[in-house]
């Protein structure tokens, strides 16, 4: 079939652009990545200056399957390897204790490196015939929102990519989940696609909450994954009549409406009705976010899902898309 071909010519002259110590953009099930080799520490410096990233924030390696591990970890135990094994490949990150194959640049001068097997048909056929690890942040611009499609990538990032693989739209839509397991009671640095619930099911035991764990790493800052207007968190109950009083005053105002008063009618500027599954909102929120910029509001008012299952991931990125910014 020509699509399959045209897929594998692609792949081909991506991995040759990752060889040559370029950047592609790949597509995972989470978000896209803007990939570099991971071995090569002047093309990730590259990664950093076209995120406008500072480089002591660490990346994410990814590899093909979880029976690479060993070449870029040292010292694991035996409950990340249960982790790796159940969710690999899946939208889960291990922070290990970095092997000497992986250079300081790509953890931000970390002992430690965070490891992923995504789990998309092109990220693993490019993983496969590339052959080594591509590291790889979200291919956004540092502190706003992660690409979904391969067009919100071309959009943010220009010139900057040398080859963007499409890959259609991404199925989870919220970042990876990232585990510290580099002791024997592994902890949840940033909730994402493998919820708390299914670690804790292969566990045998309960996780800390991360939003009351304290800032662990560069790279976990208030204000991230923010559009460009603000926004404003408040009580399900209370968005309708607090986006009619910013509308009132002047503001472009843009909704994410809670799904529980679907159909409500809203004084706003944009309404974007929020789905009622929490998978279907991780999938759509980023897209939301970047639609409500685009229709040119100045502020977004939503509010916390349950924050339970994927509930827990949205509702992290909400708070910190509502965080302080670097101007205020
Ligand atoms: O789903 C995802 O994880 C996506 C796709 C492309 O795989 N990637 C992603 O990368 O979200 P990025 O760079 O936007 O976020 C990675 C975060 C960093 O901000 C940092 O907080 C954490 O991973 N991280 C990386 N290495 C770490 C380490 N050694 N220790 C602790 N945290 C680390
Ligand atoms: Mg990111």
């Amino acid at each position: 079939m020509a699509r399959v071909r045209t897929t594998s010519i692609a792949i081909e002259k991506a991995a040759g652009v990752l060889r040559e110590g370029g950047l592609v953009a790949l597509p995972t099930e989470t978000v896209y990545g803007l990939g570099a080799n991971a071995e090569d520490s002047a093309a990730v410096a590259r990664i950093f200056q076209v995120k406008g990233r500072p480089p002591s924030h660490p990346l994410i390696v990814h590899i093909g399957g979880a029976e690479h591990l060993d070449a870029w970890v040292e010292d694991v135990p035996a409950t990340a390897r249960l982790l790796a094994e159940h969710f690999w490949p899946g939208p889960l990150t291990l922070v290990l204790r970095r092997s000497r194959r992986v250079p300081l640049e790509t953890t931000g001068g970390l002992e430690t490196v965070a490891v992923r097997v995504p789990d998309h048909p092109v990220a693993l056929a490019l993983l496969s015939a590339f052959g080594g690890g591509v590291a790889a942040p979200s291919a956004n611009r540092f502190g706003s929102v992660s690409p979904t499609t391969a067009d919100h990538v071309r959009a943010e990032l220009g010139d900057g990519v040398d080859y963007v693989l499409d890959g259609g739209p991404c199925e989870v839509g919220v970042e990876s989940t990232i585990v510290d397991a580099t002791g024997e009671t592994p902890t949840i640095l940033r909730p994402g696609g493998v919820t708390r619930e299914d670690l804790e099911a292969v566990l045998g035991r309960p996780l800390a909450v991360p939003e009351t764990s304290p800032v662990r790493v560069p790279g976990q800052h208030p204000s991230h994954y923010a559009p460009r207007a603000r926004v404003v968190l408040v009580e399900p109950e209370k968005v309708v009549a607090e986006a009619e009083r910013a509308q009132e005053l002047g503001h472009q105002v843009g909704v994410l409406l809670p799904a529980a008063f679907a159909g409500a009618p809203v004084k706003a500027h944009a309404v974007v009705p929020v789905p009622a599954s929490s998978a279907a909102y991780a999938r759509a929120l980023y897209g939301f976010l970047r639609e409500l910029d685009q229709r040119g509001c100045d502020l977004i008012v939503a509010s916390l899902p349950a924050e339970e299952e994927l509930g827990l991931a949205i509702a992290n990125r909400l708070r910190r898309a509502a965080g302080p910014r670097p101007t205020d």
